[in-house]
């Protein structure tokens, strides 16, 4: 039996209404918005990493620059992703905090590494397509400020994905070589990729609820078939080679089957035991103590103008 006010609550959601931060909600509700937000503020700002390996090797100054720009939106989603957070009453130093002891969980993909120049357009193209497919719907979703971040971060995600197709296109018409790069980038890229969207329907501990409070619109493996339909005609028309030999065309159903990802890589990679997992955590946890000086000088800074208002 719901109680009244949750049966409220619940019928407000149902009607599309938005929550507000002042607003009465389940205490599960505000958990798990806290839950997500936050693993999403981490994936941005830890999404920084692979990439920001590459800036100061991008090919020509235009890539340079462009490359620039995106790390510097992903930096801008993770702020904008604390505050939607921060409205939830959780602090910006403990969700920091979060991510630096390890506790917290932020996207897989992430911990990969990032090889060769191929691999910076792959993830513009299929980890920033990805994203996209994921956090349309959760324009969406039922709390009103993760749903207006959600707006302005997929204007820039749609940039994103273009710029690494982009990549790609200049690379596969260049030498064999470079095309057996891209090619290689989508080997390694494809399956990581694909666990994006999280376990199996009947894997995913979250979803059922999510998708009663609109938090989610859509079931992992709904946006995963999406995100295949999508991209394999975009690999076709790179002349690339989708590495999943149970790939195939299903007429009835007007999508593809498809093989599944390697589930024990992907728990293990959220375990904290991926490629890459350690230095991530370490680069964070470096630019956090390097910091340090220019925290307490604003501090002591605040401290001193307090005193003066005071004697
Ligand atoms: N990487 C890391 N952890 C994951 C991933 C993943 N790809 N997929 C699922 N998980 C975690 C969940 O966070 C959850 O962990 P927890 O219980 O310890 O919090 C657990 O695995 C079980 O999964 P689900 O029950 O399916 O979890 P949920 O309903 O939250 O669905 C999803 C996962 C789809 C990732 C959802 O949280 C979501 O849509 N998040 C917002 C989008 C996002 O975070 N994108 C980040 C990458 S995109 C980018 O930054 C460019």
């Amino acid at each position: 039996e719901m109680d009244p006010v949750e049966r409220a609550f619940q019928e407000r959601v149902d009607a599309g209404q938005k929550i507000e931060p002042k607003e009465w909600m389940p205490e599960g509700y505000r958990k798990t918005l806290v839950r997500q937000i936050s693993q999403h503020a981490h994936s941005e700002i830890v999404g920084q990493l692979p990439e920001g390996n590459w800036i100061t090797r991008a090919p020509t100054l235009e890539r340079k620059a462009i490359l620039l720009a995106k790390v510097q939106d992903e930096a801008g989603h993770g702020l904008y992703l604390y505050c939607a957070a921060e409205t939830l009453g959780v602090s910006r130093d403990e969700l920091y905090e979060q991510l630096h002891s390890g506790k917290a969980k932020y996207s897989s993909i992430f911990n990969y590494p990032t090889l060769t120049w191929a691999d910076i357009g792959a993830i513009g193209w299929l980890v920033d397509g990805a994203a996209i497919m994921n956090q349309v719907p959760l324009q969406r979703c039922s709390y009103g400020p993760y749903s207006r971040a959600m707006i302005r971060i997929c204007k820039e995600e749609s940039f994103h994905q273009r710029q690494g197709y982009d990549i790609l296109m200049k690379m596969v018409k260049g030498t064999p070589a470079q095309k057996a790069m891209v090619q290689d980038a989508l080997n390694r890229w494809w399956w990581p990729s694909l666990m994006m969207f999280g376990p199996s329907d009947d894997a995913s501990v979250h979803s059922a609820q999510s998708m009663a409070w609109k938090i989610k619109q859509n079931s992992n493996d709904e946006l995963r078939q999406k995100f295949v339909d999508q991209t394999v005609p975009q690999a076709k028309y790179l002349g690339l080679t989708v590495p999943d030999p149970d790939l195939t065309w299903n007429e009835e159903k007007g999508g593809y089957d498809f093989g599944q990802p390697d589930w024990e890589e992907f728990f293990n990679v959220i375990a904290g035991n991926g490629p890459c997992n350690a230095e991530r955590l370490e680069a964070r946890r470096k630019a956090w103590n390097d910091g340090a000086w220019f925290r307490d000088g604003l501090t002591a800074h605040a401290e001193k103008m307090a005193e003066r208002r005071a004697a």
